[in-house]
């Protein structure tokens, strides 16, 4: 799969009207390389498929928080889905509205409620009691009333991987389905609160419609049973999960995903949000990296190239499949199947496995489908430095985020004075 941003020309692979040998001559490889024009079709393809449905969508910062990434989406009317004070203080930065932005995960801290109320966000997705009770009490230290939403556990199977899935009675996510009536009611009973909505969201790389219905149905029956406790909310976020195309998954189609939420929320009055973090950028771009050495093997051949785990980890946390393109094509006839693998000191680093390429040392290549969940879950492991980030924009190249130094990386550390 390539997408229309990323296009072979006479055998070279263009991001836009940029040939990516040009963006590794200049900025060097490891990078990541995304497509405006590809950030953006999307964001309107979103705003055009779910225009007067979905009232406001909350791009999901983890999947990708780069300042310049955030900024062209609050210029497009987006609002945020943020984890952390780190996520807030992304979203400032970048020019977004904290009134457009909700507050997922498990573990808020009061110094980051503190934060958050400070902003004025449009509401905490409060995920247990316990958490409420703390978030009632800060607001009521500081005066102010938090505006709440609790994310309700729906028990739902979203049929994706394991460790992406939220939305079953045994992930750690939301209230349970069952307690969250009672939950409202005391949280309706406190002054320092605010109950304006309720929220699910119940895993990530989703293709299949089914756990969706299901799920949005039974925030349903909730909404309707809260109303007859009196408790009237403005809104319903039925969270993100948009799966992608990776190799040949059937992504669900936007308009449809719409048509559902139009059925089962026919006649209701509440607004609707959405949390999408991986549609919105996974396909807008791409990790170039460069072969340093060929190892071909009696079992398996290696290519050995310049980005590893440390730049783009989902292969080894998710066994996930990524594209790998050969940025300049070589005669086919020297075609092998590689390994693609990085220089990180475990046997799991790999990007690509049992791939046919005709490669060289010293090739090219473009991991695809990498702007989502690849920079923004790098490490500096084997005291690497984080790559750079560039975004390609017609015929011009701007880099948004510059290769970390590597004195950087002990900076904020300290030797023993004794
Ligand atoms: N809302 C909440 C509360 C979430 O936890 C997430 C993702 C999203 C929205 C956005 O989900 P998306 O639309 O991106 O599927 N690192 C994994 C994905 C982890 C997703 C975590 N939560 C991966 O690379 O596949």
């Amino acid at each position: 799969m390539m997408t229309n941003f990323f296009q072979e020309r006479d055998g070279t692979l263009y991001v836009e009207e940029v040939a990516l040998p040009e963006i590794a001559e200049r900025f060097g490889t490891p990078c990541y390389v995304y497509s405006r024009a590809a950030l953006t079709a999307t964001a309107k393809e979103f705003h055009a498929a779910l225009n007067g449905t979905v009232d406001l969508i909350c791009y999901a910062v983890k999947a990708n928080g780069n300042l310049a990434i955030l900024n062209l989406l609050a210029r497009l009317g987006y609002g945020f889905d943020i984890v952390s004070g780190g996520e807030l203080a992304r979203v400032l930065a970048a020019g977004g509205d904290p009134a457009k932005t909700v507050f997922s995960g498990v573990g808020k801290t009061v110094a980051e409620m503190e934060a958050a109320l400070d902003a004025g966000i449009l509401c905490f997705n409060v995920e247990s009691t316990a958490e409420m009770k703390v978030l009632a009490a800060t607001a009521a230290r500081l005066g102010k009333i938090a505006p709440v939403s609790f994310r309700v556990n729906p028990d739902v199977d979203a049929k994706t991987h394991p460790y992406i899935s939220t939305g079953l009675k045994e992930n750690k996510f939301g209230v349970p389905f069952d307690e969250a009536r009672t939950l409202y009611r005391q949280a309706a009973a406190l002054p320092s609160l605010r109950v304006v909505g309720i929220n699910m969201h119940i895993g990530s790389q989703i293709t299949e419609i089914a756990p969706y219905r299901e799920a949005a149905g039974k925030m349903l029956q909730l909404v309707r049973a809260l109303e007859t406790d009196g408790i009237v909310l403005e809104h319903i976020d039925v969270g993100g999960g948009l799966g992608v195309r990776y190799r040949d998954e059937q992504p669900i189609p936007l308009t449809a995903f719409a048509q559902m939420l139009r059925e089962v929320f026919a006649g209701r009055s509440e607004r609707l949000l959405m949390e999408p973090g991986r549609r919105m950028v996974a396909e807008a771009g791409a990790l170039l990296t460069r072969v340093l050495y060929l190892k071909p093997g009696a079992t398996r051949n290696f290519a050995i190239v310049d980005a590893a785990m440390t730049e783009l980890m989902r292969p080894v946390l998710y066994q996930a499949w990524h594209p790998v393109w050969a940025v300049t094509k070589n005669a086919p006839d020297g075609e092998k199947c590689w390994d693609i693998v990085g220089s990180v000191c475990e046997s799991s680093d790999f990007l690509a496995q049992a791939r046919p390429l005709a490669l060289r040392e010293g090739d090219l290549l473009a991991v695809g489908a990498a702007g989502a969940y690849g920079m923004a879950m790098s490490s500096n492991y084997n005291a690497r430095p984080r790559v750079c980030e560039v975004m390609v924009d017609g015929n011009e190249i701007t880099m948004i985020r510059a290769r970390e130094e590597v004195k950087k990386l002990w900076e904020t550390e300290q030797i023993l004075s004794k």
